[in-house]
Formats: structure tokens, C-alpha cells, sequence
């Protein structure tokens, strides 16, 4: 009996579970906790209404925290609502507060899965189930960088291009793209895109998310996939390299990396051979992460 718990299920947690309920996997039940108890009996409901004709045979229902002792997974989404006046970083107090009630909670039971963490600042989260609970960090995966990821590939085919290219770092404003390690069009970046352009295109990669929270005050499908994805490989116990936060144990921060995850959670942190410059800026996002765990 495989069954994921997600804590939180505002825009994000809702679209994650949907996302389960409407792909293929080894899932059997989807527990939705949240304290906005009206709003998730009508997100319950509903979400209960799609599964009769999807591919999966699951169940679904409203739980408490007695139900993570035989879960995998436990997908935290809880968190303050995104803006474009704040950073993700500058959301720590608020996210704080909320991850020290949720972790009270959590100490209570007996879980020896998965934490998939969703909630921004999506490192600096991670971090805090390891801070809070003392849990191994190998089993605490944040789906962060992995968005940035999708975001960079779509903004090169909107323009043209195919790369096996990636982002790396913070899930924030300070992430970065490692050009030296992978192709545009099977080609060195270098050769397609200028220094220049190359700044523009990770300048566009900060600032995609703004432009969506402008609009519609919420982005939620692209990490709802990206969480669906990491959850696939737990629960069917697929082993698969992606871009993801994970812990580093050299310099003791969770931060974005490609990683091999698979039913124990992550299995190789892979070593990208940096330039000087690249380097420069995976220390970087260390050290802001690093300055940010301590406010936990
Ligand atoms: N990792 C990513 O790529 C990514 C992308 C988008 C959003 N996010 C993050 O996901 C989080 C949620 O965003 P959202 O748009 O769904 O916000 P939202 O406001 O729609 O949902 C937050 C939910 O958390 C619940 N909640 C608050 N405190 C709680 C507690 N103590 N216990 C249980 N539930 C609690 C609220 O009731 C609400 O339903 C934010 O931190 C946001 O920054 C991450």
C-alpha cells in the first residue's frame, strides 16, 4: 500500500494532488491535511469527482498527522502565498513559523519515508525538516531548482533552441546556469550565445515566475509536474538524475544539484566539473542559503 500526505493544500498541494490522481503510478491513497478546513472539504470533493474515470485506482481523503506513520511520502506545500513585493528568501519568518507548527506536529508519529518539500525558500526549507526533526537529510528532497530548470529548456524552444542544459543553485534569485557542462543544439553555448545573451536568458529565468504571479497571483502547474515526477521515481522506485535540491553535505545546506533519487530518496549528489566562474557562483548561493539556515 503506497500513500502520499500532503500538508498544505492551497494552489500548489491541490494541483500536486490532481497531478497524482491523473498519472500513472504505484499510488494507492492521496491524505490532504490543511488547517483552512472548509475551503479543503471543497478541494476534497472535487479532486474525489476525477478519479472514477482516471487511469489510477486510488483513494483520497481528508487526514491528520496520526496518518503519516505508513505513508512514503509527505509532500509539504505549506507555505505563505507567493507576491512579487518579497524574494522567496525574504518569505522565511512567515514560512518559518509555519514549518515549526507543522514539525511539532510531525515529532509526534513515526515516519521513515520521504519529505518532499515544495514550500519556499524551498532549500532553506529543506533544511529546516533537517534542523527541526533531525531527520537524515538523504530523505528530504525539494523539488525547487528542478522549476527553473523547466523554465530555462522552455524559454530556449520558445527561441529556437534544444539544449540538455540546466539550472543550478539556490531556488532563487541567485541560481545559476553551469553553461560550461551541457549543449545548445548539440553545440558548445558559447558558440550560440553571446555573454550577453547568456545573462539575458538567466535574467529571464529569475524573473518568469513574476511575470506569472503578476498575472494570475500563483504559479502551480509547473512545480505541481516537477513534484509529480520526483514522486513517480520514489513510489515505483525509479532511478532517475534530475535537477533538484538536495543536501550537500560538504558545505551543510540543501541547494540545488543534479541528483540520483529513487525509493530511499537520494542516492548520488553527481560532481559537475565547474569553471572558475561557475564555482564562484555555486558558492554564492551557498553562502546565502548558509546565512538564511541560521535564521531557523
Ligand atoms: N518549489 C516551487 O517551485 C514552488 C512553486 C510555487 C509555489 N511554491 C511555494 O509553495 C507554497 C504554497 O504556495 P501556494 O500558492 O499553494 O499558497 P496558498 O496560500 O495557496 O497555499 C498555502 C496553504 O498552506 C496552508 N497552511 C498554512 N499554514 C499551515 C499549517 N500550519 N498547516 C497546514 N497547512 C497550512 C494554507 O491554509 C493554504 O491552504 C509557498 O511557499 C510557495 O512559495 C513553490
Amino acid at each position: 500500500m503506497k500513500k502520499v500526505v500532503i500538508i498544505g493544500c492551497g494552489k500548489v498541494g491541490i494541483t500536486y494532488a490532481y497531478s497524482l490522481i491523473s498519472t500513472k503510478m504505484n499510488l494507492d491513497e492521496i491524505v490532504l491535511i490543511d488547517i483552512d478546513k472548509e475551503k479543503l472539504n471543497g478541494d476534497y470533493l472535487d479532486l474525489k469527482h476525477s478519479i472514477c474515470f482516471s487511469e489510477n485506482d486510488l483513494k483520497i481523503k481528508i487526514g491528520d498527522y496520526e496518518d503519516i506513520e505508513d505513508a512514503d511520502i509527505i509532500c509539504i506545500t505549506a507555505g505563505v502565498a507567493q507576491n512579487t513585493n518579497t524574494t522567496r528568501l525574504e518569505d522565511i519568518e512567515g514560512a518559518k513559523n509555519i514549518y515549526k507548527e507543522i514539525t511539532d506536529k510531525l515529532k509526534k508519529y513515526k515516519f521513515n519515508g520521504i519529505y518532499l518539500i515544495a514550500s519556499n525558500p524551498n532549500d532553506v526549507m529543506c533544511y529546516s525538516i533537517h534542523k527541526y526533526l533531525g531527520y537524515n537529510p538523504n530523505k528530504i528532497l525539494g523539488s525547487g531548482i528542478s522549476l527553473d530548470t523547466s523554465r530555462f529548456i522552455e524559454i530556449l524552444l520558445d527561441e529556437g533552441y534544444e539544449t540538455d542544459g540546466y539550472v543550478l543553485g539556490e531556488h532563487g534569485d541567485s541560481s545559476f546556469i553551469p553553461w560550461s557542462n551541457f549543449t545548445i543544439d548539440e553545440k558548445n553555448p558559447n558558440e550560440v550565445f553571446t555573454q550577453e545573451e547568456q545573462n539575458e536568458i538567466l535574467k529571464k529565468v529569475h524573473n518568469i515566475s513574476k511575470e506569472i504571479i503578476k498575472s494570475k497571483k500563483a504559479t502551480y502547474y509547473g512545480v505541481a509536474t516537477n513534484l509529480t515526477r520526483i514522486t513517480k521515481c520514489i513510489l515505483d522506485n525509479i532511478k532517475y538524475t534530475m535537477p533538484l535540491s538536495c543536501y550537500d553535505k560538504e558545505n551543510d545546506v540543501f541547494i540545488g544539484n543534479i541528483a540520483t533519487i529513487n525509493k530511499d530518496g537520494l542516492v548520488e549528489k553527481i560532481k559537475i566539473n565547474f569553471t572558475e566562474k561557475e564555482e564562484m557562483e555555486y558558492q554564492n548561493s551557498v553562502n546565502i542559503l548558509k546565512e538564511y539556515n541560521e535564521k531557523l
